[in-house]
């Protein structure tokens, strides 16, 4: 059983602020009764309108996508550009992607059409890992991997400790490969630690999120996230905001 104005909310119609006075209204009605007590609980077989109109009760979805190339983290583009939701061919639900990925990154990005779990996901306090593969032009010295393992200066603010770790590099042809986990979700943030020792990024691409991995998906391809992949994500970022609250203490 659920709250009729989170089911509301979760079907689209408005937000639960919003979906509560349509309730105080007069406008919702449940099983052909109208329903103005706040708070009332229904069940997914119970029929609801809004204004006489039956409200959308989609089946909460998620799906991990590798993200390709030349690609945009959006549902649509006013350019016609192809956006992620273009690679789940023969997915109805209205899913989008969680937080963003730049247009040339690849890798993991989850996708769904729960609101909710996306809001959690993406909340700055949530602190999930993201761990990204960097190619960059340039050399990335062990100070400087000290320097953002301690968190560098942005214009944004100092980033968070990140992990980094030099998987190949080649003076002769000024080449660096790297792991980095980060905590947060700037934008463009990667990029920029880069671009603050003047290295250009050659390719970005997320191999991990929360304890995700992309495994062997190709770019393009996609799968269903597991219940228990979606129920431990959760966990891992209620768990990260409690250890954030605590720490404030
Ligand atoms: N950091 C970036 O700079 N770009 C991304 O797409 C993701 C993280």
């Amino acid at each position: 059983m659920q709250r009729l104005q989170k089911v509301l909310a979760a079907a689209g119609v408005a937000s639960r602020r919003k979906a509560e006075e349509y309730i105080a209204e007069g406008r919702v009605t449940v099983n052909g009764q109208v329903i103005t007590q706040m708070g009332f609980q229904v069940s997914p077989e119970d029929e609801i309108l809004v204004d006489g109109q039956p409200i959308r009760r989609e089946e909460k979805v998620y799906f991990l996508l590798n993200k390709p190339k030349r690609t945009l983290s959006a549902v649509s583009d006013d350019r016609e550009r192809r956006t992620v939701v273009d690679f789940l061919q023969g997915v109805d639900a209205r899913v989008f992607p969680v937080g963003r990925l730049d247009y040339d990154t690849t890798g993991l990005l989850i996708l769904t059409n729960d609101g909710e779990f996306a809001n959690k996901m993406m909340h700055p306090s949530s602190h999930l890992p993201k761990t990204y593969e960097v190619t960059l032009e340039g050399i990335i010295t062990e100070n400087m991997v000290k320097m953002m393992e301690r968190g560098i200066m942005l214009d944004d603010g100092r980033t968070l400790p990140a992990e980094v770790y030099v998987t190949q590099q080649s003076v002769k042809k000024n080449r660096t490969v790297l792991l980095i986990t980060i905590f947060e979700g700037r934008n463009r943030q990667v990029r920029r630690m880069m671009e603050y020792f003047h290295c250009e990024v050659k390719a970005l691409n997320r191999i991990g999120y929360g304890f995700l991995e992309i495994g062997n998906l190709q770019p393009g391809q996609y799968r269903r996230l597991r219940m228990y992949e979606v129920r431990k994500l959760m966990q891992m970022a209620d768990d990260q905001s409690a250890a954030a609250e605590n720490s404030r203490r």
